[in-house]
């Protein structure tokens, strides 16, 4: 039985707009587990993103718990999360959040200027395929190689746990596949514990594990034994 990262037991968050209330998750309970590539699947609106930021201390869960390596994680501190995250978490979001003013090396050297046994940020681009575009600014880009400077930062702290809400979202359909594929590279080589959450099915074949989300509930968690490498999958 492989190690569990993390236990979520009975999760659930409820969001309060005004009069109404949102039931974001009604109940979930998921194990992600140590060096697996997971994909969540689900509708918009599912929970996905709730899921995902209460597993890397981004948000806080309604009731429930969540287990780090079979600790509890104190999500009333605050202090607690920040450590958490910071030590412990790498974040890929759908927009890149690089700063413009800054080359990749830069963006990804912020981060390395801080991190405990980080990667070089060469090391880091090296990674994800941008060996050759270190001294590119975002804007001498484009979205594919900007979000793999995200990924490069993401994984410069050589996190425990790599976790992304929809990275090829703003992406067209090919150049998703590459970063699909730049992540699942980490995954593989790094061993680092992964988390995607996307719309397209078709990365479940590349994915140990498929998680499916529906109103807030989870449908099924089906181990994929026949995980295959992206390179090999005809999109
Ligand atoms: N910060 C928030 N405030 C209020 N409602 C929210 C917030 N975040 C998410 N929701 C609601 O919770 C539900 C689940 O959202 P989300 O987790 O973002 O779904 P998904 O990522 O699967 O699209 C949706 O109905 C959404 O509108
Ligand atoms: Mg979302």
């Amino acid at each position: 039985m492989p190690t569990a990262v993390f236990e979520a037991r009975q999760i659930t968050k409820t969001y309060q707009m005004g009069e109404v209330e949102v039931q974001a998750l009604r109940g979930v309970d998921l194990d992600l587990f140590e060096g697996e590539l997971t994909v969540l699947l689900g509708l918009s609106g599912s929970g996905k993103s709730t899921l995902l930021n209460i597993l890397g201390g981004l948000d806080v869960p309604t009731s429930g718990t969540v287990r780090y390596c079979g600790e509890v994680l104190d999500t009333d501190d605050d202090a607690t999360l920040t450590r958490f995250r910071r030590e412990h978490v790498g974040f890929v979001f759908q927009f890149y959040n690089l700063i413009p003013s800054l080359t990749a090396r830069e963006n990804v050297a912020l981060i390395t200027d801080i991190a405990e046994k980080p990667l070089t940020p060469e090391e880091a681009l090296q990674l994800v395929g941008l060996g050759q575009r270190l001294d590119h600014f975002p804007a001498q880009l484009s979205g594919g190689e900007q979000q793999r400077v995200a990924i490069a930062r993401a994984i410069a702290k050589q996190p425990h746990v790599l976790l992304c809400d929809e990275p090829t979202g703003a992406l067209d359909a090919s150049t998703g596949i590459v970063v699909l594929e730049v992540i699942e590279r980490i995954n593989r080589e790094l061993g680092t514990t992964t988390a995607v959450i996307t719309h397209n099915a078709i990365i479940g074949q590349m994915a140990d594990r498929i998680v499916r989300l529906s109103e807030g509930h989870i449908q099924s968690a089906a181990a994929n034994p026949q995980r295959r490498p992206a390179a090999e999958l005809s999109w």
